[in-house]
């Protein structure tokens, strides 16, 4: 039988903008390296649920070959720590709010909780939506750069 995969879930604060962007430049650099990592995105307001990517968003990506134009707006929920294996948040404010929906878990879903948390790049990912087409064209940038430092680790570390 296939092994489960490794679960990752990308968290930004509305999942119109960063977040499905990461979401979908990571399971890329997943796929061209072969791993068995499945990849999901959410926020922690609950302003865009079921709302499609910002169309800034979507416009940019399609430049580099990336369509978002499947996703929909979600929001964090307490089962993702369960769900998921590793939870990577845009900034240090989503990192956050991240904590405070872990912190309503009881201690019985805490001990099925296995999720880690980190940030998804070494420095935030700014919040693109009241900036420019250079914001947006840098949330790519960053979502790349870090996604290649994550695909290296996870090879060294043997995971998926
Ligand atoms: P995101 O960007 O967190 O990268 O999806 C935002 C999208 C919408 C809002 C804020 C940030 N908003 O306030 O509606």
């Amino acid at each position: 039988m296939k092994n489960q995969p490794y679960r990752i879930l990308c968290v930004c604060l509305g999942n119109i903008c960063r977040s499905p962007t990461a979401e979908v430049v990571l399971r890329h650099y997943i796929k061209e390296n072969h791993l068995n990592i499945v990849v999901d995105s959410a926020g922690t307001s609950d302003y865009h649920i079921g709302d499609l990517p910002d169309r800034r968003s979507q416009k940019h990506a399609k430049k580099r070959g990336y369509d978002l134009s499947v996703l929909r707006g979600r929001q964090l929920s307490p089962y993702d720590f369960i769900k998921f294996d590793l939870i990577l948040a845009m900034d240090e404010s989503n990192l956050a709010a991240i904590q405070a929906v872990y912190n309503t878990l009881n201690d019985l879903d805490r001990q099925q909780a296995k999720a880690k948390i980190n940030m998804m790049a070494d420095q935030a990912i700014a919040d693109p939506y009241y900036g420019n087409e250079q914001d947006f064209e840098s949330v790519l940038d960053q979502c790349e750069q870090a996604s290649q430092v994550w695909i290296d680790f996870f090879k060294h570390e043997r995971i998926g």
